[in-house]
């Protein structure tokens, strides 16, 4: 009898594990990760000189000590031009299965040809731009030779290997929802407990599901993409221009996908405010309000979404310490 009874336990437990996060990313096999690919990956990822002005780095708008994000509505790129998004986090977007806002590219690689090239943020002519100036600085073609063999190692896709290489470690293990899934019930206050049962009851975790409560793991290139608002009409439409950004319409232009988003994760939901694709609200008792409202249809109460707040800080993990790398200088005959 006292077999049986412990059965539910048992596999209440499973279910609860099987939502902390993984302690790893697996590496892409045509990418496999070495300590000096992803020191390389780190130097490309905090230089400015990958810009046109030298400036502004990845780092710049995904800063790693700052929650993978740079806090603000849309990103300001070279000579302070406005983007018409708001910047997601690198940490841990190597667990999502496509990405961008709109789930535009398949890999963290391909991701990061995008950035260099777009007007409003690197605004490099062209990827062989790129390889010219990093050729120009002695330190990164040794460095290239070293991580990649001696045969044109400076290449557009070795540079992006090497970032995602760097970005494949940026991951959070260790948050106090973690602990508490793997078995330690004291890591999760009450208030943090009921809003734990609250976004499973109102409907949160139909979209917000899996590991990195982002939907259920995919393989890569395939999104988990929702309609946003669900339930159009409310008073947040216009106040917070939910609907001027098409989403993934905007790049595939199929009707289907008008208003449709890749649905983010909550990891460390704490950190990467202002909130949504346009960042137009800024606090995160708002961005629950909103949710609810919009793909939900409900109202929640004061009280809920205090606690569903509570739950979300606990997703908070351990983001790992960074400190900013040297890089290889530029040797003083060289304008780049
Ligand atoms: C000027 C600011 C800016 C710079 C510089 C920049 N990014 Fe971004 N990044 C953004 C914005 C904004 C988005 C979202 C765009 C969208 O979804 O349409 C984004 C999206 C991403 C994503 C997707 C994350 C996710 O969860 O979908 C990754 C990864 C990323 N950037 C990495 C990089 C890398 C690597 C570099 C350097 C090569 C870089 N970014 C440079 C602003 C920037
Ligand atoms: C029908 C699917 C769906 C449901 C249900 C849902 N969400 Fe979302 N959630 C999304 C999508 C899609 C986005 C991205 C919206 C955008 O484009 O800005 C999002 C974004 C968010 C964000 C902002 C993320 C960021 O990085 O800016 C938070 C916070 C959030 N949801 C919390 C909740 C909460 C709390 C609930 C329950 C009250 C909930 N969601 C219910 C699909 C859903």
């Amino acid at each position: 009898m006292k077999f049986i009874s412990l059965v539910p336990v048992l596999l209440f437990s499973i279910n609860v594990f099987s939502e902390a996060l993984p302690k790893a990313v697996k590496d892409p096999q045509d990418n496999p990760s070495t300590p000096e690919k992803i020191a390389l990956g780190k130097q490309l990822f905090f230089d400015g000189r990958l810009s046109l002005n030298n400036k502004v780095s990845c780092n710049s708008c995904h800063s790693v000590t700052n929650g993978g994000t740079d806090g603000k509505m849309v990103s300001t790129g070279v000579d302070n031009k406005l983007g018409g998004r708001n910047s997601p986090t690198v940490i841990n977007a190597a667990f999502m299965s496509v990405q961008f806002w709109d789930g535009r590219a398949n890999t963290l690689e391909e991701q990061a040809l995008g950035p260099m090239l777009n007007p409003v943020e690197m605004a490099m002519p062209s990827h062989d731009a790129v390889v010219e100036k990093l050729k120009k600085i002695p330190g990164y073609v040794a460095t290239f030779e070293k991580v990649f063999g001696t045969e044109n190692p400076v290449t557009i896709n070795n540079v992006v290997k090497a970032i995602a290489a760097y970005e494949r470690t940026l991951t959070t293990p260790n948050s106090p929802y973690d602990k508490f899934a793997t078995g330690n019930k004291k890591w999760l206050n009450k208030p943090a407990q009921r809003g734990f049962e609250l976004v499973r009851s109102v409907g949160c975790l139909n979209c917000h599901s899996g590991p990195n409560f982002a939907g259920p793991i995919l393989p890569n290139g395939q999104g988990f993409y929702q309609k946003f608002p669900v339930f159009p009409g409310s008073e947040y439409d216009a106040k917070y221009e939910l609907t001027k950004d098409l989403g993934r319409y905007e790049h595939t232009k199929n009707e289907a996908d008008k208003n449709l988003w890749r649905v983010p994760t909550w990891r460390n939901i704490a950190k990467t405010g202002p909130y949504f694709h346009n960042g137009k609200v800024a606090t995160l008792p708002e961005a629950v309000k909103v949710m609810a409202k919009t793909q939900l249809g409900k109202d929640l109460g004061k009280n809920e979404v205090h606690d569903i707040v509570e739950f979300l800080l606990s997703l908070t993990g351990e983001i790992p310490l960074q400190k900013t790398p040297k890089l290889p200088p530029t040797p003083k005959n060289v304008t780049l």
